[in-house]
């Protein structure tokens, strides 16, 4: 069956693309505008699966643009909508471009959903829809609270649109809501490579210990928490990469859903920034130079996922330990300093 990845350069569209490579006997489409990646992600995932990848440069806003892409591939069996804006701390500074780009982006690639009929869509959400909740872990019955910032509300107001489209539309439609993805391939070969500075935690760790950045910063150390900072669940790409799949063979095994289905993904373990940190220094043998700092403006205090309806209802089951995930950043940290080295 053929599959359109939205995205598809980007950081999770990658590693999904080649789970699907080395995992189905799936065709994969990819679009994506290049506005947080570049194509050379293709030659990287070639690298590691020895597949081709067919893409499209489009922006997904573009309509008509859009419209002669899906003319051009045919039959369609799902569609994957990863391409969007996501750096939290960019849309509060730039917030019509990130209610422009990722709602603009999903409503035309469900109006290609409806014309052309296509069965099944994947919709890449957030657990920063959640907010600032009261009671942890949370599950897919936990009440959304209010939106802390712009892209936030983008992925709210995507769910809210999915589901009233799916009262009206032939499309099964699936929203996963992705907690803290981190980690890289196990190849070493591909990961996360951002045009945009990184603000997340695990990048910040791996550029600290190889000097990009001179120091980091721990953002509050007074929460009210074990160890006075944060904590987060944090999840390996690869481990969201594959509920991609089992979200879309589920999808197409239930012929059709009535309304849209959502799914927690993470990990259900709550780890602290310095936790994190700690066991970065363990697996690499690099004191990371770190201040204790105030605390970032948005920061929700803790919070980690109940995924148990994934696990019943998609058979999903992570992989990966946190271990895994933050040696595999780091291989791929080294990696890219390997090719640094080379090119200059
Ligand atoms: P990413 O920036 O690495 O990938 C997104 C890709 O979409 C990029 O290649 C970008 O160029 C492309 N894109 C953006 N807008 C586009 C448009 N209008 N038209 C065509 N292409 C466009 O981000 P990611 O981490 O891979 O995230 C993928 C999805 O998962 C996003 O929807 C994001 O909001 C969501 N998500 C990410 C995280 C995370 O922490 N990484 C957590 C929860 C949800
Ligand atoms: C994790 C923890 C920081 C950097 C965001 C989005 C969420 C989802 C995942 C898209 C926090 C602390 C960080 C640093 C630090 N993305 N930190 N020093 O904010 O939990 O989640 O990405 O949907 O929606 O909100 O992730 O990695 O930025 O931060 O102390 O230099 O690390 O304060 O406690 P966050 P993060």
């Amino acid at each position: 069956m053929k599959v359109v990845v939205t995205g598809g350069a980007g950081y999770i569209g990658s590693h999904t693309i080649i789970d699907i490579v080395e995992s189905t006997n799936w065709e994969i489409v990819s679009i994506d505008s290049y506005i947080n990646s570049t194509p050379d992600t293709y030659r990287r995932i070639k690298e590691v699966t020895g597949k081709e990848i067919e893409h499209y440069k489009v922006d997904l806003c573009d309509k008509n643009a859009l419209k002669n892409v899906f003319n051009e591939i045919g039959a369609i069996a799902g569609v994957i909508h990863f391409a969007a804006l996501k750096a939290v701390g960019d849309s509060v500074e730039n917030p019509l471009l990130y209610y422009q780009n990722n709602i603009t982006g999903l409503l035309n690639i469900l109006e290609c959903c409806a014309n052309y009929n296509i069965p099944n869509l994947i919709f890449s959400s957030s657990c920063s829809i959640y907010g600032n909740v009261d009671v942890l872990p949370v599950d897919e019955t936990t009440p959304l609270a209010k939106s802390e910032s712009p892209y936030a509300a983008t992925k709210a107001i995507g769910e809210e649109i999915l589901k009233d489209f799916s009262k009206v539309s032939n499309t099964n439609l699936i929203a996963l809501r992705y907690f803290n993805p981190v980690g890289a391939h196990s190849s070493g070969l591909i990961g996360e490579n951002p045009i945009n500075k990184p603000s997340n935690l695990f990048p910040v760790i791996t550029q600290t210990a190889v000097g990009i950045i001179e120091e980091m910063q721990v953002f509050g150390a007074d929460y009210k928490t074990r160890d006075g900072s944060c904590i987060r669940d944090y999840i390996h790409v690869s481990d969201i990469a594959n509920a991609h799949i089992l979200a879309l063979k589920y999808a197409v095994e239930q012929g059709k859903l009535e309304n849209l289905e959502f799914y927690n993904l993470g990990s259900g373990n709550g780890v602290s920034v310095l936790e994190a940190i700690s066991t970065f220094e363990d697996l690499s043998n690099i004191k990371l130079n770190y201040k204790l700092s105030a605390r970032r403006p948005g920061d929700v205090e803790s919070i980690y996922s109940n995924s148990k309806k994934a696990k019943s209802q998609l058979d999903w089951e992570t992989k990966f330990a946190l271990t895994d995930m933050m040696s595999s950043a780091w291989n791929w940290q080294q990696q890219l300093e390997k090719e640094k080295n080379e090119q200059s």
